[in-house]
């Protein structure tokens, strides 16, 4: 069977200038920070439309680093999507906050009316999530938090490349966090992250606790932690950043030879993209009622297939804890459905969707 996501194929495709680059950092000794981080993160601010881009060890991290900036407290309530990578809630915990879990849309996204309803005196602010390379419902939630007065990270692990209205994901909230694991659309060959904002207080203070807490002054003004980007994940980044508006182009068209195929076969319930968005495809995910029948189908037709997620993580027992999660989890009904109906199919650039159409259709 043909791998979920084509790893080795994108390397073989870009190899001559991947191996240049990391070559050239080893012959340099610059191993961490230097001229190709630079380079990556003038690109990212660039690329994104925001002031400062602050590079950093993963997407975990950028959360982490982000809720810092934010300055969570112990005991602060943050609304998180209860369908979501594990990552985005536990950010909130390992900062010493609570996550709250919302319920999501038929569009896989935090639904802002569920947001509302888990305001609580204690709440601070909300983590959007990008899912699947989608940006979230932010103007609603940008309502919400005004009217609440709280502030909103958005989580563009996943949407790197996607827009909304025209702006590019990872500038749609005021601070944003990435990640580059190898399997997102614009990832490295080896974990990173990164941090996305254009208020200059909040960029400072990131820099900081990435660099234990380290002040302009040179002084430990805070403790922080150690969040960096080796400069051979830079220098393979910025390699590869030629080649992902190509990505991206095919990408979409992957997904467009899916709806196509789908549209034949009503059982399947396509991805729903909303109108201004302009969607990455981290995933290609489908709800279907059958989908343990299909799955069986594709696994014998060597169609590789995932499950993202197979659980709400209102559900998951680390958070199980956490005041309210039972009424929340209770009550999140499209989290536990699409729970159970979600599997998603390969779509990166480097995986023959065409020909996985083909032995798709031939066992539906
Ligand atoms: C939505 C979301 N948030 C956060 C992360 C964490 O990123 P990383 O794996 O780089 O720590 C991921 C990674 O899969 C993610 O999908």
């Amino acid at each position: 069977m043909t791998p979920f996501v084509n790893l080795s194929a994108q390397y073989k495709a870009y190899k001559e200038e991947i191996d240049l680059a990391i070559i050239s950092v080893l012959e340099s000794g610059n191993l961490i920070g230097g001229t190709e981080v630079q380079e990556f993160e003038r690109n990212l601010a660039e690329d994104t439309g925001v002031s400062f881009a602050h590079s950093c060890a993963s997407g975990t991290s950028a959360l982490c680093l982000a809720l810092c900036a934010l300055g969570l407290k112990p005991g602060d309530e943050v609304i998180v999507p209860d369908f979501t990578f594990v990552a985005t809630a536990d950010a909130v915990v390992l900062q010493g906050g609570i996550p709250r879990f919302a319920d999501i849309g038929d569009d896989f996204l935090i639904s802002p009316s569920s947001v509302e309803s888990r305001i609580s005196p204690k709440t601070v602010g909300i983590i959007a999530v990008d899912l699947f390379g989608q940006c979230a419902h932010y103007e609603e939630l940008k309502r919400i938090a005004d009217k609440h007065g709280l502030w909103i990270l958005e989580d563009a692990a996943q949407s790197i490349g996607a827009s909304q209205n025209g702006k590019p994901a990872g500038s749609l909230a005021t601070i944003a966090a990435t990640s580059f694991y190898p399997t997102k659309p614009f990832g490295a060959y080896g974990d990173a992250g990164a941090v996305l904002t254009s208020e200059k207080d909040l960029a400072e203070r990131v820099q900081s606790f990435a660099s234990h807490g380290r002040g302009r002054n040179g002084l430990y003004t805070s403790v922080g932690t150690n969040s960096r980007l080796d400069a051979i994940q830079a220098a393979i980044l910025n390699a590869k950043r030629k080649h992902f508006a190509a990505e991206r182009s095919i990408r979409q068209k992957n997904a467009s030879i899916y709806n196509e195929l789908f549209s034949a076969f009503p059982d399947v319930h396509t991805p729903s993209i909303l109108s201004g968005n302009s969607s990455i495809y981290a995933q290609y995910a489908v709800t279907a009622k059958n989908r343990e029948i299909l799955l069986q189908k594709l696994s014998q037709a060597e169609v590789p297939t995932r499950i993202y997620y197979s659980r709400p993580l209102s559900a998951e027992p680390c958070f199980a804890h956490f005041e309210h999660t039972p009424e929340d989890a209770r009550s999140n009904v499209n989290a536990y459905r699409i729970s159970q109906e979600i599997f998603c199919l390969p779509i990166d650039a480097f995986s023959d969707v065409s020909v996985l159409a083909q032995k798709i259709k031939s066992v539906l």
